[in-house]
């Protein structure tokens, strides 16, 4: 079937959400970990992360529309700070319901039962079940015209990661974590690692044995 950008536009508005936001395929589920300046927490899923860069190291995420509140954002905003935390198959449940609208006051800690950790180099809370943790300083809001939502990106100050998952080229075993992987708004999926391939150049063969 061809679908047409007409086709699109004529779809039952959450049929075209679900139908739009299967088309970039797996996406990392992440949960947002931040604070204000009165200690309220807040914590939601997020399928937008992206690397930014490595040198020296961002990362980003796609901010809905600010026409409503979005806790996530205000509180980015107001302490400087907030914790990228990967989601996993034994907490994906959890994760997902933080997506909830939770009215002001209510911390989606304690609503999906998932426990706030800390640590001295940033004030955002990190989950404390998540296995790979960022802690980022907020550093560029930069406006996406084309639909009124926000890049968000944020510098890294802090990585928590089991030892075990370092690999000796600086990679992260995220299938030895079980970080999942996301589809659309509701499909949560482990994965299967096919090969890891060396660095691409026109005269050279990308396989080798992997470690
Ligand atoms: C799987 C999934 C992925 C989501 N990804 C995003 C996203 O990338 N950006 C976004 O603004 N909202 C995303 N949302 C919606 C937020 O989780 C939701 O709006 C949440 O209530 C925001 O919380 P806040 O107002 O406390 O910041 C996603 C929801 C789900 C279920």
């Amino acid at each position: 079937m061809n679908v047409s950008a007409t086709m699109i536009a004529g779809m039952e508005k959450l049929y075209r959400t679900n139908f739009v936001n299967s088309l970039p395929g797996f996406k990392s589920a992440c949960l947002i970990g931040t604070v204000d300046r009165h200690g309220s927490t807040n914590l939601a899923i997020f399928s937008s992360v992206v690397h930014i860069g490595a040198h020296p190291p961002l990362m980003g995420f796609i901010l809905r529309p600010t026409s409503v509140p979005r806790h996530t954002y205000a509180h980015i905003r107001d302490t400087g700070v907030f914790t990228i935390n990967h989601v996993h198959a034994g907490i994906h449940a959890q994760a997902h319901q933080t997506s909830a609208r939770y009215p002001d006051g209510v911390s989606e800690f304690d609503a999906c039962g998932l426990t706030p950790e800390y640590t001295p180099a940033i004030s955002a809370p990190y989950v404390g079940e998540s296995r790979i943790r960022i802690g980022l300083e907020f550093v560029e809001e930069v406006p996406i015209q084309a639909n009124n939502t926000l890049l968000i990106i944020g510098g890294v100050v802090e990585v928590i990661v089991p030892d075990a998952l370092i690999r000796r080229d600086g990679t992260i075993d995220i299938e030895g974590a079980e970080t999942v992987a996301v589809s659309a708004l509701d499909g949560y999926h482990t994965t299967c690692l096919i090969e890891r391939l060396s660095y691409a150049k026109p005269d050279r063969d990308t396989r080798r044995v992997p470690e």
